[in-house]
């Protein structure tokens, strides 16, 4: 039994490894571990208390994979309810014919469940940072008021804000059975236009899992793993026989084809099917967790560094 995390899962995966340990599925330690970081109000890009988009509006995206069936589930852009991965996994429990809802129709899902709904998304302070943002970037600095007709293309671009882009939390477990589940929770970029969806409850950009040859889920600039359909890929290297490290590296290598102006961040976490597993990252500094059913607690491990930025054009593309 083996569960990986973004390192802001710490704080869901000893409670997700309790599942594991009581017979939990893969899928059930996923859920558990991403739902403890949801309720969190400290992580601002997670769940309750994220950043919000350029309106102020909490708008939560979320995905789960079982590699038993590669049945999946997920929700975008869904507001008001803060276990985005729980309403992500009854998509795919309750058998619909879909794999994605999002928006109104996430909402009216949720609702139709009776998934837990909160009043309030949002604390004053994370109000107050969002406000503070918009009036510092207008000529007088004051707050400006934005309706739903205001032009927002301008704004936006403060969506790139480079202090508040990282975050989403990643989770991946093996249970005792060897099967493989993956999950991925994020509320996306802070200050993001409204409607804009990353790669967190993408199948196959944000997240991935099979048994028969392992798993992937990401956190960083969305649009890059949608574009290079990044966890995916990894598992297909995997599936062609590459050993982890190489699949993995290659999965971010291949970032490095992407042109365009937004071009940034990128981690990911992965493991094999025999439970070998790793962490890469753009940029230096960045760990991941892992925890096995035999360690008291988990240990936090430096990711390996894959360049891909354009800063550094001129990279082989291998
Ligand atoms: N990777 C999370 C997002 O871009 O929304």
């Amino acid at each position: 039994m083996l569960i990986i995390a973004s390192h802001n899962g710490a704080s869901g995966i000893a409670d997700a490894m309790r599942a594991l340990k009581n017979d939990g599925s893969a899928m059930d330690a996923v859920e558990i571990g991403i739902r403890v970081v949801e309720a969190d109000p400290s992580d601002h890009t997670v769940g309750y208390n994220g950043y919000p988009n350029i309106l102020g509006e909490l708008e939560l995206d979320a995905s789960i994979m079982d590699g038993r069936t590669l049945n999946s589930g997920a929700v975008a852009l869904m507001r008001g309810f803060p276990y985005a991965i729980s309403v992500a996994r009854q998509v795919m429990e309750r058998k619909l014919p879909h794999v994605l809802l999002a928006g109104a129709g996430a909402e009216r899902f949720a609702r139709e469940i009776n998934a837990e709904a909160w009043e309030d998304m949002l604390t004053d302070e994370i109000r107050a940072v969002w406000r503070g943002r918009l009036a510092a970037s207008t000529a007088t600095g004051e707050f400006p008021s934005l309706s739903d007709d205001s032009p927002l293309l301008e704004w936006v671009k403060l969506a790139t804000d480079p202090e508040r882009v990282a975050g989403t939390v990643n989770f991946i477990a093996i249970d005792g059975q060897g099967d493989i589940a993956a999950g991925v929770s994020t509320s996306g970029w802070a200050w993001k236009y409204p409607g804009r969806i990353g790669d967190s409850p993408i199948i196959g950009a944000g997240n991935y899992a099979d048994n028969r040859y392992g798993a992937c889920a990401c956190t960083g600039m969305g649009e890059m793993a949608i574009r290079a359909g990044t966890a995916r890929s990894l598992v297909l290297y995997l599936q062609m026989g590459m050993p982890l490290r190489e699949a993995a590296r290659q999965a971010m290598i291949d970032l490095r084809d992407l042109g365009g102006d937004y071009i940034g961040g990128m981690n990911l976490i992965a493991l094999d099917r025999d439970g070998a597993h790793i962490g890469l990252s753009a940029d230096a500094g960045r760990t991941y967790i892992y925890q096995q059913a035999d360690m008291a607690e988990h240990v936090e491990v430096e990711r390996e560094v894959v360049e891909i930025s354009a800063r550094w054009a001129g990279l082989p593309r291998e």
